[in-house]
């Protein structure tokens, strides 16, 4: 079975929208997400894109400012700083990668915690690994909901992550442990991945290599779930982590790229905006 995430984002969008409607019914505004490009990578400007356009559709008030990547700093953590003292906007996402002259980890602390619809902040970060309240990342949170709508069982079950990037390796992999699997984190430098990622009832793939996941690496019945984008080297087109072709028999439910992880990622940043609006005027 294909898990659309094209689908199920749809719903969650649509829950969004009408809490929006009772929001701005109540609160007298629409909340505000601003999301700041450095840069023109094209895949960079593609997502901000569809975060804009998310963000119009389920009916916040979105902006989005572009800087050039010759922008120091300073002025970007300038920026962060107006951007939370301005009292009318509830979100603020810095697009990621930076440029390498900026130091990412100091951008991201700079962001207003109570503002932070990514779940990046380090005080964000904290309270998910120590299980408190707080706002969990994009991505990680995306995939919890797409494995909950398929009636995956994640309980008792063994789930494998190839990737241990902050954004979505260490948050998926804590996410899953709290929902009580039992979690191997691989990586690039995992001795016998084959023999490791064989095991896993549950397969999340975030290692940024087109066509990585062969069959040879699947367990079959497995619920494979491929966070990757990338090009294919040789077409050009998007593709992601798994060979989708190659191991779709073998899998009981498979994401597919493009329309599986996307747009659930982004669906979920627009529940996040929503939630740091309501925090703000329900605490
Ligand atoms: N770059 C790749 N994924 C993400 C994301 O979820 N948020 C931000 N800010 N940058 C990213």
């Amino acid at each position: 079975m294909i898990i659309s995430g094209t689908d199920l984002a749809k719903e969650i969008k649509n829950d969004v929208k009408h809490r929006v409607e009772v929001a701005v019914e109540k609160y007298g505004r629409p909340p505000h997400l601003v999301v700041i490009l450095v840069g023109e990578d094209p895949a960079s400007q593609s997502y901000v894109k569809g975060k804009g356009k998310d963000a119009v559709e389920v009916g916040f008030k979105s902006t989005t400012i572009t800087k050039p990547d010759t922008i120091s700093e300073e002025e970007l953590l300038n920026l962060i700083d107006d951007l939370n003292k301005d009292n009318s906007i509830d979100g603020i996402l810095v697009q990621l990668p930076l440029p390498s002259h900026i130091n990412e980890d100091k951008v991201i602390a700079a962001i207003d915690r109570n503002k932070d619809v990514d779940g990046f902040h380090p005080a964000n970060v904290a309270s998910l690994w120590l299980k408190q309240k707080c706002v969990y990342p994009c991505t990680p949170k995306g995939i919890i909901k797409l494995l909950d709508k398929a009636g995956i069982e994640i309980q008792g079950k063994k789930a494998v992550v190839i990737g241990r990037s902050n954004i979505v390796g260490l948050p998926v992999s804590k996410l899953l442990l709290d929902r009580n699997a039992t979690v191997t984190i691989a990586h690039s430098k995992t001795q016998n991945l084959p023999d490791v990622s064989k095991e896993a009832d549950i397969l999340v793939v975030a290692i940024g290599k087109p066509r990585f996941v062969t069959a040879d690496m699947v367990k079959p019945g497995a619920a494979v779930i491929d966070v990757g984008v990338n090009r294919d080297p040789e077409t050009g087109k998007l593709c992601g982590d798994v060979d989708f072709e190659n191991c779709k028999d073998l899998a009981d439910y498979i994401t597919p790229v493009p329309g599986g992880v996307g747009p659930m990622t982004r669906a979920c940043l627009m529940e996040n905006t929503l939630e740091c609006f309501l925090n703000k005027f329900e605490q």
